[in-house]
């Protein structure tokens, strides 16, 4: 039996006995009765086991350290008075795998910090267990909203030839020690992929709309609590789509997913707000009845130069690239809810942003969010085949490795449009966990890799 079926069925099952695995949570007893917190992995909350003196190796039960895998045989008792609804009477306690005395989960609450040394064993401590569970359900919240609309999913490369952002952040691939990459692997340098959007084009431009999902790589040296060098990201692709409704299918998902988890991890989503963020289920089930606010770049200029002595950084111009300061105080103190920014200086974007009829700025979206600033950055792209070479050339890119891109354009080109959602940063902002380190099982983050 596992624990999640045992807690749809205890009431039907009262009296009868059963068989439960799973690693101990806590054990405390007295020298006549004993109690054990049981987890099998199944579900989010534990089950309590009491065992008594008549158990023939209740000594040996008795010493159960926390950690050790556990087979439980018991009866089924319902208690209405107690605090949990049921219980189970051990009539055999078996040790499949005792933890040693060094195992790192005692009883003492330990900090992020120290449990993010031991990514073996914490998914085992409450938080991490929620997340990883919370992780899994967002993955399955986002395929289901895209696949119930019809977007075909597609695999986009890890290893590849170009650097979609242009920003130059890349990790290299090689079997080389020097860097005589014509030599290397695949005869020319390659990279982690960055981002999928590239490569993803070709098949809105097949499918109409797609997606891709998966992990994305930049070397950026940001030393920051929302920076990991590895994330996932999400990357729907739309054509025949402008920049207003890309922004229509962010907030749609954005809304879908956070209904979607709190129903699908309703435990886990109640655990954040009792022990991270006591806000938690109220604001995001407001942001999921909420509206989003759309607001220019020149405008949130205007709002920052007005409030500029309250930044570290007080130099607001025009043209600028906006820190996280900023764009936190936008959405956190101008609009109290998510905002997308839009019509970004063509200048501070990447080169395939689509050229707004000013000539300065392009039709980009930046969606802020309170406390974790960027989730999501989309645009519409630059469709016109000379307008799109023109800006590669000011930009001073080589337009040899992505001609492939631009002949896109001259094959069936058309308005497309698409974003990029950055999966961790959504995980943070649903659970109220303020570090990208404790949203991911394997965070790689500037001077930290642990396994
Ligand atoms: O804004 P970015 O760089 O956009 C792109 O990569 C586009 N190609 C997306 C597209 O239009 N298809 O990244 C998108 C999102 C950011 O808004 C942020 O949430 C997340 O990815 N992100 C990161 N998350 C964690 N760690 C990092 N180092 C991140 N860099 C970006
Ligand atoms: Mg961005």
């Amino acid at each position: 039996m596992i624990v999640k079926k045992l807690k749809e069925e205890y009431a039907k099952l009262d009296g009868q006995t059963i068989t439960l695995q799973g690693w101990v949570r806590t054990n405390r007893n007295s020298k006549t009765v004993g109690f054990i917190e049981l987890n099998d992995g199944t579900t989010f909350s534990n089950v309590q086991v009491v065992y008594a003196d008549q158990l023939s190796n209740y000594e040996q039960t008795s010493k159960i350290t926390l950690g050790s895998a556990i087979e439980v045989e018991g009866v089924v008792v319902v208690t209405p008075e107690g605090k949990q609804p049921f219980e189970i009477q051990a009539t055999k306690v078996t040790v499949l795998g005792l933890s040693d005395h060094d195992y790192p989960l005692q009883k003492k609450r330990q900090s992020f910090e120290k449990l993010r040394e031991i990514p073996h064993v914490r998914p085992r401590a409450n938080t991490y267990y929620a997340m990883f569970r919370l992780r899994s359900v967002l993955s399955m919240a986002i395929h289901t909203f895209f696949q119930e609309r019809g977007f075909v999913y597609i695999h986009t490369p890890e290893i590849t030839g170009n650097d979609a952002e242009g920003a130059g952040e890349c990790f290299t691939v090689t079997t080389r020690k020097d860097d005589k990459y014509e030599k290397d692997f695949f005869g020319k340098h390659a990279q982690l992929t960055v981002s999928g959007q590239l490569h993803v084009e070709p098949f809105a431009l097949t499918y109409r709309n797609v997606y891709t999902f998966g992990p994305t790589f930049r070397a950026e040296n940001s030393n920051t609590t929302r920076h990991a060098s590895e994330f996932w990201m999400i990357e729907p692709e739309m054509a025949f789509a402008n920049l207003s409704d890309d922004m229509d299918c962010i907030e749609e998902m954005i809304k879908y997913c956070i209904n979607y988890c709190l129903e699908n991890a309703k435990e886990e989503m109640e655990f954040f707000e009792r022990m991270i963020d006591h806000d938690c289920i109220n604001r995001v089930k407001a942001v999921a009845n909420s509206s989003f606010k759309r607001m220019t770049y020149t405008e949130a200029i205007e709002h920052l130069q007005q409030a500029k002595d309250q930044f570290e950084n007080k130099d607001i111009f025009w043209g600028m690239d906006l820190q996280s300061e900023h764009e936190r105080y936008i959405c956190e103190k101008i609009v109290n809810g998510p905002v997308f920014l839009i019509d970004y200086p063509k200048d501070i974007k990447a080169f395939y942003m689509r050229v707004n009829e000013d000539n300065k700025t392009v039709a980009a979206c930046d969606l802020l969010v309170p406390y974790v600033g960027e989730l999501v950055g989309g645009s519409q792209r630059e469709e016109r085949y000379e307008v799109l070479v023109d800006k590669m050339k000011e930009m001073g890119m080589e337009q040899e490795t992505l001609q492939w891109y631009l002949d896109l354009r001259r094959f069936g080109g058309c308005v497309h449009s698409g974003f990029g959602l950055g999966f961790d940063r959504m995980l943070m902002y649903l659970s109220g966990v303020q570090n990208i380190r404790d949203v991911q099982p394997y965070p790689r983050t500037p001077r930290n890799l642990v396994f």
